[in-house]
Formats: structure tokens, C-alpha cells, sequence
């Protein structure tokens, strides 16, 4: 039965209302191919014009790229525009350009200065929601969010996130002050924050952001064998998209495809109308370089789905049915989140 399209999913995120659909920007700058600057910028004109008002960076993604084509997309808005945009970005992964070796820091100074370079880069007074993107265990996360807060104080940033913690690193965290946004890895295919971080989040009133959502392309049953990505592209080297692990999960997404077909859906929008029908509080922020995929994800905030599809989706994905981690050994470094 084919699903019905209804007003887009609307979430609270670090103190607005946003559409659930938003936008991340990795991919513009590096991990999953060749990017194009002035294809990208089109996409983040398109996903303003068509509504979509939450946008994902990292100071890492590109050593600083990613950052400036935010702060070049937001310089072409006008200032009521700019206004309405949620954007985030993130700090704690210092990583020499070109290299997936991390170190990470979460020191106050380091916070500091990572900030200040940020706010350079985008060309702003103020970042709208700064995340630490990995934990430092030297540092306590009580002295992390000290630093935080003072730049919140300061008005260079107007809302913490933080992203692959443990339950207990958030619930310490919210205690020195509210944290706005967990940003943690959620999909069909990686299912580990609802054993306690799903539920947890929803409690404490955080806006939880799932990073991902396509399972990194998986899901959307259209991603070239991995032997064919390009040479330099990351999933490469993620055991989840090679050997035996990959042949399987492929052969799990087939299965997934065709129910998708049945239902008249993409399999890159049912994969997003699953997490957003399952849970109220969740916010999905699909990656794409290009506007074609950016139209079809943003349909995906508009559709609703049967109990009886989220039951089928639930026990294709059940625990286990995926193999393979997601991350390999080095990108384990920093991620608090249970090993999966
Ligand atoms: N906090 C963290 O540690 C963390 C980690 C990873 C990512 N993130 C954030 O989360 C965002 C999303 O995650 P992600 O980019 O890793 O993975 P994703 O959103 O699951 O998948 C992105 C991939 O899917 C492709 N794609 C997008 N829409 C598609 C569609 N409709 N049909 C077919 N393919 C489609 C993209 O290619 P095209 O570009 O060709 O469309 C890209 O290769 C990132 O951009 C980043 O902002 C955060």
C-alpha cells in the first residue's frame, strides 16, 4: 500500500522549530569522492528554497573547507534568511589535512582556539550549535563543558551538542549545563542508541540528531560496489562495506530494496521515514553533494508509515542482522557510544 505524503515532520532543536529533514555537509568536502563547490552551493540554495533549515559541518571535514563553504553559502543570504538557519558545527578531532589520523583534544584552551578558528572560517560572530565531536578522556567532561558554557556566555556560541558520548558522559555533561543536541550514528542498519541513548535523550528533553541516516549510502540500494568507489572514498576501508560483511549487508539491503518497492517508496526515503515515524524526537541530517538526492530525502520528512511497515523494517534490521562494525579500529578513537 502506498504511503501518504502529510505536513513535513517538524523537531525543537536548540531553541527553533525545524523541519526533522536537515542537510549534512561532509560529503562536500571530502570521505565519499570527488566534490564540486559550485554544485554544493546549489544544493544549499535548493535546501533553503524548498524549506530545509538545518545544516551539519565539522571543522574537520576538509581541514576547514566544509566550515568556509557554510560561511560562503550563509554570506549569500540575507540576513533575515540566515536567520531562520540552525547550523551546526563541531570541534575535538585534529586530524593532519588528508589523513583519517585523529588526535583528539578536548582541552579548554584547545576549545577556545577551535572556536575562534571556526567563527573565522564561517565569517561569523557566533556559531548556532557547537558540538564536541569526540571525547578526550584526559580531559573531564565537567572541565569541557566549563569551557562551553563560558563561550556561550560570551556569545560566540548559542548552544552545546555532543556527539558519540556514553549515557554517563551526557548525563554529567547536562548537569554542568543543558546540552541542546546528541549527535550520534542511527540508521536501519546501526540500531545501538535505542537501547538507552533514544530513550535517555527523549527524557532529558534533547533534541537527538541522527548521523548516517542512509547508512552511509547503503540503504539507498544504489551505491557502485565498493571496489568501484573512488579510490580515496572511506568506505573503502569500513569492514560494514567489504568482504564477507559487505556481501551480506548488500544482500540484506536487496531484501530491503524490494519491500521498499512494494511500498512505492525509494529505499533512500523509507530508510529516513523509519526513523522519523519511529521516534518524536529525532532529527535526520542526510548527507548529499547534489540537489537531485537532496529533493528525494527531503520527501522523506513528509511521509508517514504504517505500524505494520515499521514492524516489517524493525525485523528485517533486527540486532544482528548487520554484520561488521562500523567503524575500523582508528575510527574507534574518541566514540563513546557502545562498540557495534
Ligand atoms: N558526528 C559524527 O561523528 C558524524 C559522523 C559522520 C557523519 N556526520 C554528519 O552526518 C551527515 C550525514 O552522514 P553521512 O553523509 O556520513 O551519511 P548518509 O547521510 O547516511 O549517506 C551519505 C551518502 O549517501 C548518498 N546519498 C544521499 N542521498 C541519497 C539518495 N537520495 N539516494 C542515493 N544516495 C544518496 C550520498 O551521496 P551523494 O553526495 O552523491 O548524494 C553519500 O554518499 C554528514 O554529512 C555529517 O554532517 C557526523
Amino acid at each position: 500500500m502506498p504511503s501518504t505524503l502529510h505536513q513535513p515532520f517538524v523537531r525543537r532543536l536548540a531553541g527553533s522549530q525545524v523541519p526533522a529533514v536537515g542537510l549534512g555537509m561532509m560529503g562536500m568536502s571530502e570521505f565519499y569522492g570527488a566534490h564540486d563547490d559550485a554544485e554544493s552551493l546549489a544544493t544549499l540554495h535548493a535546501a533553503f528554497d524548498m524549506g530545509l533549515r538545518h545544516l551539519d559541518s565539522a571543522d574537520t571535514y576538509g581541514a576547514g573547507h566544509n566550515e568556509q563553504l557554510l560561511g560562503r553559502f550563509l554570506a549569500e543570504l540575507s540576513p533575515a534568511q540566515r536567520a531562520e538557519i540552525s547550523f551546526a558545527t563541531k570541534f575535538g578531532i585534529d586530524r593532519p589535512p588528508g589523513t583519517y589520523e585523529r588526535h583528539i583534544d578536548n582541552s579548554p584552551a584547545y576549545i577556545r582556539a577551535a572556536c575562534e578558528a571556526s567563527l573565522k572560517r564561517l565569517g561569523l560572530e557566533q556559531i548556532g550549535l557547537y558540538y564536541l565531536h569526540r571525547r578526550d578522556p584526559s580531559v573531564p567532561i565537567e572541565d569541557a563543558m566549563t569551557a562551553l558554557a563560558g563561550l556561550r556566555a560570551e556569545g560566540k556560541i548559542a548552544a552545546i551538542g555532543l556527539s558519540e558520548v556514553s549515557l554517563q558522559t551526557l548525563q554529567r555533561a547536562h548537569a554542568v549545563h543543558p546540552v541542546a543536541a546528541l549527535q550520534s550514528e542511527y540508521s536501519l542498519w546501526e540500531r545501538g542508541a535505542e537501547l538507552e541513548m533514544l530513550p535517555a535523550t527523549a527524557a532529558m528533553g534533547i533534541a537527538f540528531v541522527a548521523y548516517s541516516p542512509l547508512g552511509r549510502a547503503l540503504l539507498s540500494a544504489a551505491l557502485p560496489a565498493t571496489q568501484d568507489l573512488a579510490p580515496d572514498d572511506f568506505r573503502r576501508i569500513l569492514p560494514r562495506f567489504n568482504g564477507a560483511a559487505g556481501e551480506h549487508n548488500r544482500a540484506l539491503v536487496a531484501e530491503f530494496a524490494k519491500l521498499a518497492d512494494t511500498w512505492g517508496l525509494p529505499a533512500s526515503q523509507l530508510a529516513l521515514a523509519w526513523i522519523l515515524n519511529k521516534q518524536a524526537h529525532v532529527l535526520v541530517i542526510p548527507g548529499t553533494r547534489r540537489r537531485t538526492h537532496l529533493a528525494s530525502n527531503w520527501a522523506a520528512g513528509q511521509i508517514r508509515l504504517t505500524t505494520e511497515q515499521l514492524t516489517a523494517l524493525d525485523a528485517l534490521f533486527a540486532p544482528g542482522s548487520v554484520t561488521g562494525e562500523r567503524y575500523t579500529e582508528g575510527g574507534w578513537v574518541g566514540i563513546e557510544s557502545p562498540r557495534g
